[in-house]
């Protein structure tokens, strides 16, 4: 999708269960996210101050969620930036390809769940940001 925009970025709600003994939210194929998952990773341990990302994808769509504590993310479609500040577990930021993204400011014991419709594929990333700008310009 080298015609997306940051405004295609969009924090999704996802279900929070209540539950005495503690809450549960749940994604699902088709009901939560508009791809099928076909994989799930997460960053955690993450040292203060670090930044994760400095990439973009040409096919892979991806839902972030602040599964514990807080980052920002910041996109970037070549022309526009936003940043968004995820914070709560049963929210998840929906990120189309084409968009060039970074991750920072973790809080401490912060865990970054990531859902992805692609299997990892180093050809599907655009790790080199000149090389963004022409991507997004072609
Ligand atoms: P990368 O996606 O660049 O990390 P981040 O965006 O979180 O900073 O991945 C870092 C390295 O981890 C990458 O060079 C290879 C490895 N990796 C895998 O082997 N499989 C995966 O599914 C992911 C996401 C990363």
């Amino acid at each position: 999708m080298k015609g997306s925009t940051v405004y295609d970025c969009t924090v999704i709600e996802l279900s929070k269960h209540h539950h005495e003994k503690g809450n549960i939210t749940v994604v699902e194929n088709d009901f939560t996210v508009p791809f099928e998952v076909k994989r799930v990773y997460y960053l955690y341990d993450i040292p203060g101050g670090e930044s994760r990302g400095g990439h973009a994808h040409i096919g892979l769509r991806q839902l972030l969620v602040a599964a514990e504590g807080s980052f920002n993310v910041r996109v970037d479609d070549g022309r526009i930036k936003r940043t968004f500040t995820l914070n709560r577990p049963y929210q998840g930021l929906l990120i189309p390809p084409g968009i060039w993204r970074e991750l920072d400011d973790f809080s401490s014991g912060s865990v970054c769940l990531v859902l992805a419709s692609l299997h990892y594929d180093e050809a599907d990333y655009i790790r080199d940001y000149e090389n963004f700008l022409k991507y997004k310009r072609e």
